[in-house]
């Protein structure tokens, strides 16, 4: 296969009534994870990459790695643009390829945040390159990425439909109670907010920091119409706890052609947990 943008993907997991894993990769290992966990579980997948992953990975490296993988590969892949608050930053990526972008203007004012996804939007239609935008605030921190408690927001379902219709966005990013990070306790999600902005949105919902929020409350948002589920967090964990006992166990050890594979064991399990959360197995 080859790249593809989100767009498809989406629109099948909407009619469907599942969501596709966008997973959070770092390097060659964890891109490996899981593109090998997607084609064993014939999944849709998204690889996602945050300003940070680019900074310390290369932008034409990680695109790369996908394309390349998405060629050995037999399920639909995209490379997505997570949490990109620059258009310049975004048009270097779509200009080698990237198809599938976030601009993340949410921490500016209603008619800033729509200002600002427009001309992401023109730009990246040209292309056939698919845009999220977020409206509403996520709590916690995602890379450099940080909003205090006292500045997170919930989207409101009206303001939703207007900044759809305005921006032109192929995909809407919902903050309805979810944390980028850990949570200190089970997060309390507003269903009926969800249900609200599903009834007056037709485009394809996202759900980011799905990271500890229980099997049973995300498979209830994709009920809801969720059809896109970010994960990050819950993938660095196993990847590093892996190595710290691979080193606990082997101090003397300094291949990393060796401690990398407990990582990438461990790192895949919760990968294709995750696939079968989201009910994309088996979808291709
Ligand atoms: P978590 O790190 O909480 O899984 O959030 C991931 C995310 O939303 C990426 O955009």
């Amino acid at each position: 296969m080859f790249i593809v943008s989100t767009r498809q993907m989406l629109l099948d997991a909407q009619k469907n009534k599942y969501a596709v894993p966008a997973f959070n990769i770092h390097n060659l290992e964890t891109a490996q994870v899981v593109i090998e966990a997607a084609n064993e579980m014939k999944s849709p997948v998204i690889l996602a990459a945050t300003p940070g992953t680019i900074k310390f990975a290369g932008k034409d490296y990680l695109q790369s790695i996908v394309e390349i993988g998405s060629k050995k590969s037999k399920v639909p892949m995209a490379f997505h643009l997570d949490h990109h608050e620059e258009f310049k930053a975004i048009k270097e990526s779509i200009d080698i390829g990237c198809k599938s972008v976030m601009i993340d203007a949410s921490k500016y004012s209603f008619e800033e945040n729509i200002e600002i996804v427009k001309s992401v939007v023109e730009y990246a239609h040209r292309f056939d390159v698919t845009v999220e935008a977020e409206l509403g605030k996520l709590v916690g921190q995602e890379d450099d990425l940080v909003v205090e408690e006292k500045d997170s927001q919930l989207t409101n379902p009206k303001l939703a439909k207007i900044f759809v219709e305005r921006t032109g966005i192929d995909s809407l990013a919902v903050a309805i109670g979810t944390a980028h990070g850990l949570y200190k306790s089970e997060p309390k999600l507003d269903y009926d907010r969800l249900n609200e902005i599903r009834n007056l949105v037709d485009i394809p919902l996202v759900l980011h920091g799905a990271s500890g929020v229980p099997e049973e409350s995300v498979k209830k948002c994709i009920g809801f119409g969720i059809c896109k589920v970010n994960i990050a967090t819950e993938l660095k964990i196993p990847f590093s706890n892996a190595i710290k006992e691979y080193f606990k166990e082997n101090p003397d050890a300094n291949d990393p052609r060796k401690y990398f594979i407990p990582a990438k064991l461990a790192m895949k399990k919760v990968v294709v947990d995750k696939i079968l959360m989201c009910k994309s197995n088996n979808r291709v």
